[in-house]
C-alpha cells in the first residue's frame, strides 16, 4: 500500500486536507494518519528549542532526522508492512524545504534520506508565502517570515519533481483540493 507524503508550507492546508483523506478512505480501506514533527522524544525537543529560538540549522536537522528515525520505526514501516495506506503530514521534503531554506544543502539532503521509505506520491499544497502568512496569527515565529518562506516554497517545487507527485493550487476550495488528491490516490493504488 502507498506511502503519501502531504507537504507545503504553514497555513497551506496540511491539515484539513489529511483529515479530508483519512475520513474518505478510511471507509474503504485501512489507512493511517501520522505526522512530523511527532509527539516523539526528539519531536518535542524539536518544539522546545525552536521556541526557545537559537537552534543552528545542523543541530535543526539532526534532530529531524532522529525524530523521523523514530517515526519510521515505530510507525511508518509497521503500518506499510501491515498492508495500510500511510498518510504523513510532513516528511522529508519538509527538511529539504526548510533546513535547505536554512542555509543547508537541499540535494544532499534528499540523498541522507534515501534510506527512509520513499513516498509513492507527495501531495504539495502550493501557496504564494504572502497568503499563508496572513492565514496565519502569530506573523514572526522561526519559521514563518516571508524571504524564508519563498526559499521553502522554492525548493519544495523543486525536490517535489523527484517523486511522482501531485502540486494543487491551495488557494482552491477544500472540497476541490481533497477531490483531486483522492482522485490521483485511486491512480496511485492502480499502479
Ligand atoms: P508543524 O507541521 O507546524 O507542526 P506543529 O504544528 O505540530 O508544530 O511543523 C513545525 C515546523 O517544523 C514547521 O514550520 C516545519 C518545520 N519542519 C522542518 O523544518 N523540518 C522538517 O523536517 C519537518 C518535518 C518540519
Amino acid at each position: 500500500m502507498p506511502l503519501i507524503a502531504v507537504e507545503g508550507i504553514d497555513g497551506a492546508g496540511k491539515s484539513t486536507l489529511c483529515h479530508g483523506l483519512y475520513k474518505e478512505i478510511s471507509k474503504k480501506l485501512p489507512v493511517i494518519l501520522t505526522y512530523e514533527p511527532t509527539r516523539g522524544v526528539y519531536g518535542r525537543k524539536l518544539r522546545e528549542r525552536i521556541k526557545e529560538g537559537n537552534i543552528s540549522p545542523q543541530e535543526e536537522y539532526r534532530l529531524f532526522m532522529l525524530d523521523r528515525e523514530e517515526h519510521v520505526r515505530n510507525v511508518i514501516a509497521p503500518a506499510l508492512s501491515q498492508g495500510k495506506i500511510v498518510i504523513t503530514d510532513r516528511y522529508f521534503l519538509s527538511s529539504c524545504a526548510y533546513q535547505g531554506a536554512r542555509g543547508l544543502d537541499y540535494a544532499r539532503i534528499c540523498e541522507e534520506n534515501l534510506r527512509f521509505p520513499q513516498p509513492d506520491l507527495v501531495i504539495l499544497l502550493d501557496l504564494p508565502p504572502e497568503l499563508a502568512l496572513s492565514r496565519k496569527s502569530s506573523k514572526e515565529e522561526h519559521f514563518e517570515n516571508l524571504n524564508f518562506l519563498k526559499k521553502v516554497r522554492e525548493i519544495y517545487l523543486e525536490v517535489v519533481k523527484k517523486h511522482r507527485n501531485l502540486v494543487i493550487d491551495a488557494r482552491s476550495p477544500a472540497e476541490e483540493i481533497l477531490k483531486k488528491a483522492l482522485e490521483e490516490i485511486k491512480k496511485c493504488l492502480r499502479g
